[in-house]
């Protein structure tokens, strides 16, 4: 069994290069399935959930090959249409491949998808968006059965702005017959660069990044080549890390705009933060002046960094809280933050967090991705040596973390056990 162990009180100094967006690389692998041939992605980072997007794809019979942040997807040799179960239930990004198979080839067999334990992640607006385009659904012990001869063009209205569930219906909207709305649309960066890829393969999309987008369907997509845009969460919890040691980092690859929301707030918090067109500077502040955050979908701020917001909350000189209202259940890191001695309380959607003047070392988990990058943050700011286990969800979205992270200056490393 790995773990990340990690000695505390070490400031990062330094400069880092932000990966390529997983949330990002995901949806891109799958809307290569729309076409026939073989499309290249740049700056893909290489994580463990792009190994098993990868693996999926395999299994449909494409040929994906990954060098040095080049990942290169041939679908000339698609093959099959029942995605292998094991692989879907534990990523539920996976789900996405069930637009793109759908729209192409009429009929999917797809088990329903896993992902972080973080609340109870339903699939209806998916299932709600591919019926209003026409597709049959069955639900059948645990797998979903979608047909549809062709799918054609519908208004579809999200009753929440879901990221997967607009990417699922855009990328099945490309091949649809006529017009296809989605009202309520999720805006979230990653959403433009999925219709920035399918644009360049020959869609017809208008209005990613707004609230309403409309898909004229095309009779084919050709494939093509894109670059990721970088990861906005690697760049954020890195940012904490160097408010949370005091410390001083320069971050190469962000677009600032993307950290808007997470900037206001950790300035807020006493760190000095500056920007050009695509890198950041932050000098993290002498302490930590308490906060209030509100998660939200984009442009509010990312339910992604609350984990780690909270773990810098824990040795603020004051009180501050965090509200979820993405996920009901996106807590359990505040179970293994008091561990290390943090000072949390929870009343429903709200964490209230008062600073400890210290946080001591532990054997903490990571219970699913951002909560162990929180659980790092904590680490760093505890006095002696912290061990963090189940870090099989830090690797499904940090890449390379422990060596990135000691170019900079932590003393963090992965033992086996
Ligand atoms: C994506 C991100 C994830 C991020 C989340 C919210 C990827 C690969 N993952 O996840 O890191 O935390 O956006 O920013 O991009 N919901 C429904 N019905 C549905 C779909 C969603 O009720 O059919 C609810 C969910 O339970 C949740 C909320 O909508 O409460 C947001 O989920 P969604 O935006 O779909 O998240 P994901 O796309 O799974």
């Amino acid at each position: 069994m790995k773990k990340i162990v990690v000695e505390g009180s070490h400031p990062l100094y330094g400069q880092l290069h932000v990966s390529g967006a997983k949330n990002s690389v995901l949806p891109l692998i799958a809307a290569t399935l729309l076409a026939d041939g073989v499309s290249t992605i740049d700056e893909s980072p290489w994580l463990s959930d792009v190994d098993t997007m990868c693996r999926v794809l395999d299994h449909l019979g494409a040929k994906t090959n990954y060098q040095s942040a080049r990942l290169s997807i041939d679908t000339a040799t698609l093959n099959n249409n029942d995605p292998p179960s094991e692989l879907v239930r534990n990523m539920r990004a996976s789900f996405l491949i069930m637009g793109p198979l759908l729209a192409r080839f009429g009929r999917i067999r797809i088990s329903l998808p896993g992902g972080c334990a973080i609340g109870a992640r339903p699939i209806d607006l998916h299932l709600k968006g591919f019926e209003a385009m026409g597709a049959d659904i069955v639900l059948d012990q645990g797998y979903i059965e979608a047909s549809a001869k062709r799918l054609h063009g519908a208004q579809i209205y999200l009753n929440f702005p879901s990221v997967g569930a607009t990417e699922n219906l855009i990328m099945a909207a490309t091949l649809a017959d006529g017009l296809t709305t989605i009202h309520n649309a999720a805006h979230e960066p990653e959403i433009i660069d999925l219709s920035n890829l399918l644009g360049v393969m020959g869609a017809n999309i208008k209005g990613a990044g707004t609230n309403t987008i409309r898909i004229e369907g095309v009779g084919a997509l050709a494939p093509a080549t894109h670059t990721v845009i970088p990861d906005r969460i690697e760049a954020g919890s890195f940012m904490v890390m160097a408010a949370a040691t005091g410390g001083e980092l320069i971050l190469n690859n962000v677009v600032p705009e993307h950290l808007r929301s997470l900037t206001v707030k950790l300035a807020e918090a006493g760190a000095q933060i500056e920007h050009s067109l695509d890198a950041l500077h932050i000098l993290g502040g002498a302490s930590v002046l308490p906060v209030d955050i509100k998660t939200l979908p984009y442009p509010g701020f990312p339910t992604d960094m609350q984990a780690q917001m909270m773990a810098l909350l824990t040795k603020a000189s004051g009180s501050g809280t965090v509200t979820e209202t993405v996920f009901e259940n996106r807590f359990m890191h505040a179970t293994e933050l008091q561990k290390m001695g943090a000072d949390i309380r929870i009343n429903g959607n709200t964490a209230i967090i008062n600073g400890v003047t210290k946080l001591h070392p532990a054997q903490v988990e990571a219970t699913d991705l951002r909560a162990g990058a929180a659980m790092i943050i904590a680490a760093m700011m505890a006095e002696g040596v912290t061990e963090i286990g189940n870090i099989h969800h830090i690797e499904r979205g940090y890449e390379d973390i422990c060596g990135k992270l000691r170019s900079v200056g932590a003393k963090i490393d992965i033992i086996d056990v």
